[in-house]
């Protein structure tokens, strides 16, 4: 079995790791490796020279994918589209990246498979130069490294060093380790992307009091709420959190209100939903509180005692009804017929998408700061592998994105 280490950048990211025909490519390898143990989903495009320096076996091994190089398979006539690998992909990765497939980034030209995925993506593109200290050294390749890096293509700087040729100098692909790092620090970086947009996030558990002292809550321990609060606030989204008790600070740049009962959770998020674009049911919060509460302190006796409750309100439906065109996502736990009970909520509550967490995963669910997912949407389910809360959170906030992007 694999040894995983998953790491908060890369766990769960898409990959798709060019290789072009350089020697470095056999360190694409051992890349290759570094990126998926780290939890990475990895698919390899190579040109066809790059097949002269390793085997698409040894690569398609390693990513456990099979290795795209044609437009289409010449077997079957399988098409490889690259529009459809720029999409999956959340990051293109170019390593070793020769003098001549720079040239041709940087001129347009679509004369293989990795080319026009290149052309097509539209997610952050970084490239690992690797040829001789000349051909680096040359105008021609400084001035093709410039235009790419003016268009946002990010550079991963070679080392001086031996190089294939004999010589040493500049032009020896960057180590492995230090690309994986490259590409981890890339996938964090967050852009903007929700500048101007404000959401409502309920998280945490209510608490529902019985008398002075004694309440009804449940085990949530907020995480996962104040993870998805604070993933939207670094995109640049004006976030109101609406929290029940936890422990935990508040994310930087949210603005957290505190409430104990259901009742007021709901005052509190149907106020912000009100002026929100979107809204994130997060939060556990009592399907049933005492009818009323007690001012005193309930004296025990040796009998049972029955404390009469009533349901309280469901926040996440009553926004649901009122939505209009905002946004709103919720989530379900379950512990039996997890999807079917996660659909007739999407249905029922009016949700854009739900989030299904089942108790019967391992590592998903209360106070853990990992979590194991599936989003489901009137139109399927995804499944996501297990991640942290900080990745799961990444996932739901790249898919309100795309829900509030102006094509969708
Ligand atoms: O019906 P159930 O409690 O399983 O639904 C879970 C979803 O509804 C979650 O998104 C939760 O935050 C939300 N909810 C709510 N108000 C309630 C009960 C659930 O907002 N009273």
């Amino acid at each position: 079995m694999e040894r995983t280490t998953e790491s908060p950048r890369l766990g769960g990211r898409r990959i798709l790791l060019g290789i072009t025909g350089s020697i470095a490519a056999y360190k694409a390898a051992v890349l290759c490796r570094l990126l998926k143990s780290a939890g990475a989903e990895v698919r390899v495009v190579m040109t066809p020279l790059a097949k002269q320096f390793i085997t698409p076996l040894t690569m398609a091994t390693l990513s456990k994918n099979p290795i795209l190089v044609e437009f289409f398979d010449p077997e079957n006539g399988a098409w490889n589209s690259h529009v459809s690998l720029g999409e999956w992909a959340d990051c293109c990765l170019i390593a070793p990246a020769t003098a001549n497939t720079l040239a041709k980034m940087a001129a347009g030209v679509a004369d293989n498979l990795l080319l026009t995925t290149y052309l097509s993506a539209r997610c952050p593109v970084a490239v690992a130069p690797a040829m001789d200290l000349d051909m680096y050294a040359h105008p021609a390749t400084q001035q093709n490294l410039r235009t790419l890096a003016e268009r946002g293509v990010r550079i991963v700087e070679p080392a001086e060093g031996e190089l294939a040729s004999g010589l040493t100098g500049k032009g020896r692909m960057a180590e492995p380790d230090t690309i994986a790092a490259f590409v981890g620090e890339l996938l964090s970086e967050k852009k903007k992307s929700l500048q101007g947009k404000r959401f409502v996030v309920t998280a945490g558990a209510t608490i529902e009091p019985i008398d002075p002292v004694r309440f009804i809550s449940n085990h949530s321990s907020g995480k996962m709420g104040y993870a998805i609060a604070g993933e939207l606030a670094r995109r640049g989204a004006q976030v109101t959190l609406v929290s029940g008790r936890t422990a935990l600070p508040v994310p930087e740049g949210v603005d957290r209100v505190d409430v104990l009962s259901a009742q007021e959770m709901f005052e509190a998020a149907a106020e912000a939903f009100e002026r929100a674009d979107g809204g994130v049911m997060c939060a556990a919060v009592a399907d049933y509180t005492p009818v009323a509460a007690a001012d005193r302190k309930l004296r025990k006796g040796d009998g049972e005692l029955t404390i009469a409750l009533r349901r309280t309100r469901d926040i996440a439906a009553e926004l649901g009804a009122r939505k209009g065109r905002r946004l709103l996502v919720g989530f379900a736990l379950e512990t039996h017929d997890e999807v079917a009970h996660a659909e007739e909520k999407l249905a029922r509550k009016n949700f854009d998408f739900i989030v299904l967490n089942s108790l019967r995963d391992a590592g998903a669910g209360f106070r853990g700061d990992t979590n194991k997912v599936s989003l489901i949407d009137r139109t399927g389910r995804e499944e996501l592998p297990l991640l942290s809360k900080t990745e799961v959170a990444a996932r739901i906030a790249d898919r309100i994105e795309a829900l509030l992007a102006p094509e969708a």
